[in-house]
């Protein structure tokens, strides 16, 4: 089946020396070889304002680099989103973007006076990989992952996305193995476009 896969590679830092580019390289071989279509949007190589207004998310047209992503979006039938766990979320770069990117008219529509919203991103799936220091599940069971509800209730279900499949990655600090085994498991996911 045909399948245009949009990467979102949520890591801040422009340098790519981080678990989440060897993820995202290790998924995107496994999507090319199967013959997906793949793009990638790295949020720490576009320079775009932080949103300050209602105003701003409700009236302002995005600047031109957030509107090739939205078209990205549109293009896509899978978003696959990486990011590393910052204080128990994502980076607030990231959070930027989604702000930025998912505006009213795109993503959402308000309908009857805002007291409903219509859901303009639908038929898109979405799978999460998220690294971080911790055991992940402390992160699911102690914690509640709070931060990824929020990423899929508050972001990309309301828009419509889904289904959406999570990966999350503990402990990246403490064994080599641990990091093959992973990148393994992202290729196997690039090449069924999951
Ligand atoms: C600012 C900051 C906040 C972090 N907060 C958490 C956290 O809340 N929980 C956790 O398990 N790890 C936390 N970490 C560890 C990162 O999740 C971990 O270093 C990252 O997943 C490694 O991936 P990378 O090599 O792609 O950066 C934090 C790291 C930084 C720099």
């Amino acid at each position: 089946m045909r399948k245009n896969i949009l990467i979102i590679q949520g890591h801040p830092d422009v340098s790519h020396d981080h678990l989440c580019h060897a993820l995202a390289a290790a998924y995107e071989k496994g999507a090319r070889e199967s013959g997906y279509e793949v793009k990638t949007i790295c949020i720490a190589n576009i320079d775009f304002p932080l949103l300050r207004t209602n105003e701003d998310f409700y009236s302002t047209d995005p600047v031109p680099v957030i509107r090739q992503c939205q078209q990205d979006i549109r293009w896509a039938n899978h978003l696959v989103i990486f990011y590393p766990l910052w204080m128990g979320s994502m980076p607030a770069l990231l959070k930027a973007f989604f702000e930025q990117v998912f505006r009213p008219g795109f993503a959402m529509e308000p309908v009857d006076g805002g007291r409903k919203w219509v859901q303009l991103l639908k038929g898109k799936s979405a799978h999460i990989i998220v690294t971080m220091g911790m055991p992940a599940f402390i992160y699911r069971w102690y914690y509640g992952a709070h931060g990824l509800k929020s990423l899929e209730r508050n972001i990309l279900k309301f828009t419509g996305i889904g289904p959406i499949k999570e990966s999350l990655i503990g402990m990246v600090e403490e064994s080599q193995a641990h990091r093959v085994s992973w990148l393994e498991k992202m290729f196997n996911f690039g090449k069924k476009g999951r």
